[in-house]
């Protein structure tokens, strides 16, 4: 049953394709929202963009811990940016997110960085 499930996960997945959003870590209801940046690029033929979101931003410095991240795809269809966790993140002080956009494609997305 639990393969099954786990099937069937992967078959959605791979159905969706593209995972545009994507999340780390557990927000707690107190948790504060100390980073809302939204990441537009419009698209460049048969190129693809990289954009790393930092936290802190340079010169800035964060003694809270992290507790999640969110990134929110505005595309809403399957033109979405891949985000990645480079490093840092929940548990941590500091974080380093990546967005991927597809060949040809832009960028609509919003990172939330949530601490304690
Ligand atoms: C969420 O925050 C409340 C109030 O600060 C705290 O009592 C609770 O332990 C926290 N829960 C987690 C999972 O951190
Ligand atoms: C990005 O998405 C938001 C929300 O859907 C929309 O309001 C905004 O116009 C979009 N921006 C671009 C440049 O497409
Ligand atoms: C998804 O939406 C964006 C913004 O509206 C648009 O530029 C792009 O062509 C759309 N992608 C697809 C596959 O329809
Ligand atoms: C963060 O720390 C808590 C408590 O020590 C632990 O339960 C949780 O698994 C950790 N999360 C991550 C992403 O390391
Ligand atoms: C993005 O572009 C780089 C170099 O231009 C290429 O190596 C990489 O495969 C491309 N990635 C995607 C997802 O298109």
């Amino acid at each position: 049953m639990k393969f099954l499930t786990s099937f069937c996960l992967i078959v959605s997945l791979a159905t969706l394709g593209w995972a545009a959003s994507a999340s780390w870590g557990r927000r707690n209801s107190s948790d504060y929202l100390m980073l809302r940046e939204n990441v537009v690029r419009t698209p460049i033929r048969n190129r693809n963009w990289s954009v790393n979101v930092d936290f802190p931003k340079p010169g800035q410095i964060n003694r809270r811990t992290i507790t999640a991240i969110f990134v929110y795809d505005r595309f809403t269809n399957t033109s979405g940016a891949m985000p990645s966790l480079w490093s840092g993140g929940p548990n941590l002080t500091f974080a380093n997110v990546n967005l991927r956009s597809q060949t040809s494609r832009g960028i609509n997305s919003t990172v939330e960085i949530y601490v304690k």
